[in-house]
């Protein structure tokens, strides 16, 4: 059975991953002006985002995304296939990571590269890595989903704490290159998200090409397209009946959670969140 890779406190995949590899990304990385980073804690629509943008690239041509792995076409920082496909990439890069802001490139805080930042429901992440989880080989498989909460509450899971990746991040909220979304208002209003993201990346796209976008982006598109469902995952890593795109909706939790554990869980929120404004979060 797969446990986790721990650096400084963290958890990590323990397939893939290399502490060294992980500490040379955070004090050696050089961060361009021109990269884009898609930066999320896991399971909060972070494969969504990144295939948005990827066709806000092409213009909504879908040769890109039906032709190139997605952990390719927006490589995973902290990881060393990652790692090393960007440091021999030439020209703007597209980044993925879920790194937490402690181990997060230094370079990053000195530059110009964006980062687009995509929030989501704890309780709703919650669910969907128990599911997720419970099919990999490459991190600690939770045996229940009590097990889980507990383990989420006190933050051992990967990338640790959702409660301090979250309040890390959202100090950058300010910024100009820091654009903030959330997984609830992006599945209420999907083409005002993409034309968010096209301003904050400047890029202009004509109404057809938007459309484009918004057609494969979506679930059933993302669900059935192989370079992007994880359906190219290894059998050493991953059951068969894995399945990334699982239900994609807001407030699954509600069909999970026992009364007790939702008081539970908002007792922690309230505790933990404290200090921000209301209306940050839009599913509070
Ligand atoms: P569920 O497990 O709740 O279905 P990540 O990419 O960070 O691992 O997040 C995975 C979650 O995002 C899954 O949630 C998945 O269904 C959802 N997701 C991925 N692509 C989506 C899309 N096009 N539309 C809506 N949800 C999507």
């Amino acid at each position: 059975m797969s446990d986790y890779l721990w650096f400084e406190g963290i958890p990590f995949p323990d397939v893939g991953f290399e502490k060294e590899i992980i500490k040379e990304t955070r004090d050696n990385f050089v961060m361009r002006d021109e990269d884009t980073v898609i930066l999320t804690y896991p399971k909060s629509g972070t494969n969504w985002v990144i295939e948005m943008v990827c066709l806000i690239q092409s213009k909504g041509d879908p040769n890109w995304i039906q032709s190139v792995p997605i952990w390719d076409r927006s490589p995973w920082i902290e990881s060393q296939r990652g790692y090393q496909k960007l440091i021999n990439k030439e020209g703007p890069r597209l980044i993925s990571s879920h790194l937490p802001f402690h181990l997060f490139p230094k370079s990053f805080f000195s530059s110009k590269a964006k980062m687009i930042y995509m929030i989501r429901n704890p309780r709703d992440v919650l669910v969907s890595g128990y599911f997720f989880w419970s099919k990999t080989k490459f991190v600690r498989s939770p045996e229940s989903m009590t097990t889980y909460f507990e383990w989420f509450l006190k933050g051992n899971v990967l990338c640790g704490s959702w409660f301090e990746h979250t309040r890390a991040w959202l100090s950058m909220r300010e910024s100009d290159n820091f654009l903030l979304l959330s997984y609830k208002d992006m599945k209420q209003d999907t083409k005002s998200t993409i034309k968010k993201i096209c301003d904050f990346l400047g890029k202009r796209l004509e109404p057809d090409e938007l459309d484009m976008v918004l057609k494969y982006s979506s679930f059933q598109a993302m669900k059935e397209n192989k370079m992007s469902n994880f359906s190219l995952l290894t059998k050493n890593v991953a059951a068969n009946d894995l399945v990334l795109l699982r239900k994609g909706m807001a407030g699954d939790w509600k069909n999970h959670f026992t009364v007790a554990q939702a008081e539970a869980f908002d007792e922690v929120f309230q505790e933990k969140m404290a200090g921000f404004p209301s209306g940050l979060f839009p599913w509070e």
